[in-house]
């Protein structure tokens, strides 16, 4: 283990380390700069919402009233930071075996970029939160994917593979795409501000797995079923990361003015009143609408005759919340039927032993429409493909 970081320069060694440790090659990155970005103006000069409401954004941690509000603070970043890292843990090993040079090209693209966002959560951690801060940060680069250390179980599970990987950018990215759009109008000033930066790299995340969701079904090799069962393994993991039903943290940050809704400036404006209780589900929900409606845009490439896509309802194989470990169907109703029924009915529902076998097979194949880099891509030498 390394000492504990006094500067972000210090800190900014460690993470060479951690590269090391992981087996993130440094050229991959070619010339993409890990850098800090700030969209102040974005970020607002007022608290928006919650008790705070109107009063100046807190720019320093001696500004925020309340102990717990710091440590709120503390925890959010932490977690998100964790994410950040533990997804470069999980997808490393891809680039290896990508399917076409632009997709090389945009799986190490989108592991510098997730660098950077952990960058740019340390940077806040070393700058603004002291000893307990530089203690944190270190720790996201001592916390590991494949040893399940990480915060989050979706960024625990193993990836082995691209059909794994295109389900996780769509589906798990995309969440990531909630929760900095939820803590860009934070009541701290900096983190509303690494915001707008980060979702702005955060499209190009969600762009890649539908992307190359919609080359798949073009291709026709992998079968349908195949498919719908790998959406549903990663939609409702998904589903999970908006944390627990009725969450008092997710209440705290809102009336603290640190974390707010989907959409929270529109909502304000619309005077749209606010379920404080019900924050996680609200946004759940939310996004579970966008990715229904972009499911249902892929129906449209799928041959005549096909049973279409969907995507699995909120209830259905959750591991927190209130439907934790309960039997649900993918359309949301309670399971009828003994343990036995019940193990048949996961075995059609979700990726078996046995689609792991066929999927080997099929990559052999012309599993995904072929797509050429452009030139910028080859110039960037990000994933270090060659012309
Ligand atoms: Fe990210
Ligand atoms: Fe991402």
């Amino acid at each position: 283990m390394s000492e504990l970081p006094t500067t972000f320069d210090e800190w900014v060694e460690n993470f060479g380390e951690w590269q090391t440790r992981v087996g993130f090659d440094p050229a991959w990155i070619g010339d993409f700069e890990l850098s800090i970005k700030f969209d102040w103006e974005r970020a607002g000069e007022q608290i928006e919402f919650g008790d705070y409401k109107g009063r100046k954004k807190w720019e320093r941690s001696l500004q925020i009233p309340h102990q717990n509000i710091r440590d709120g603070l503390l925890s959010m970043i932490t977690v998100q930071g964790d994410t950040e890292f533990a997804s470069v843990e999980q997808q490393k090993h891809l680039l290896e075996t990508a399917p076409t040079d632009y997709d090389r090209y945009a799986a190490a693209r989108i592991m510098a970029e997730e660098q950077r966002h952990g960058w740019q959560m340390c940077y806040l951690l070393m700058t603004y939160f002291g000893q307990q801060g530089a203690r944190e940060a270190q720790k996201l680069l001592e916390r590991n994917a494949q040893e399940g250390s990480r915060l989050l179980g979706a960024f625990n599970r193993p990836m082995p593979h691209w059909l794994d990987f295109f389900c996780y950018t769509m589906f798990v990215d995309r969440d990531g795409k909630y929760q900095l759009g939820m803590l860009s109008t934070s009541s701290f000033k900096p983190l509303a501000a690494s915001m707008g930066p980060m979702l702005k790299e955060e499209s190009f995340h969600l762009g890649t797995g539908a992307n190359g969701l919609r080359r798949i079904i073009k291709a026709g090799v992998i079968p349908l079923d195949m498919l719908q069962r790998y959406f549903n393994k990663w939609v409702s993991t998904a589903h999970d990361l908006f944390g627990t039903d009725t969450s008092t943290s997710a209440e705290w940050a809102y009336v603290w003015g640190i974390k707010g809704r989907w959409d929270e400036r529109k909502k304000l404006e619309e005077g749209l009143e606010v379920i404080k209780e019900n924050l996680n589900e609200e946004s759940r929900g939310h996004y579970h609408d966008e990715i229904a409606a972009e499911v249902e845009k892929m129906n449209g490439l799928l041959p005549e005759g096909a049973a279409p896509l969907y995507v699995a309802h909120e209830n259905f194989n959750r591991e927190i919340g209130s439907c934790a470990g309960g039997r649900y169907t993918v359309e949301g109703h309670a399971f009828e039927g003994d343990d036995a029924e019940w193990e048949e009915y996961l075995h059609q529902m979700m990726p078996r032993a046995q689609d792991e076998e066929d999927l080997k097979k099929y990559f052999e194949e012309e599993w995904i429409e072929f797509r050429a880099p452009t030139r910028m891509m080859i110039e960037s030498g990000i994933g270090q493909i060659k012309a």
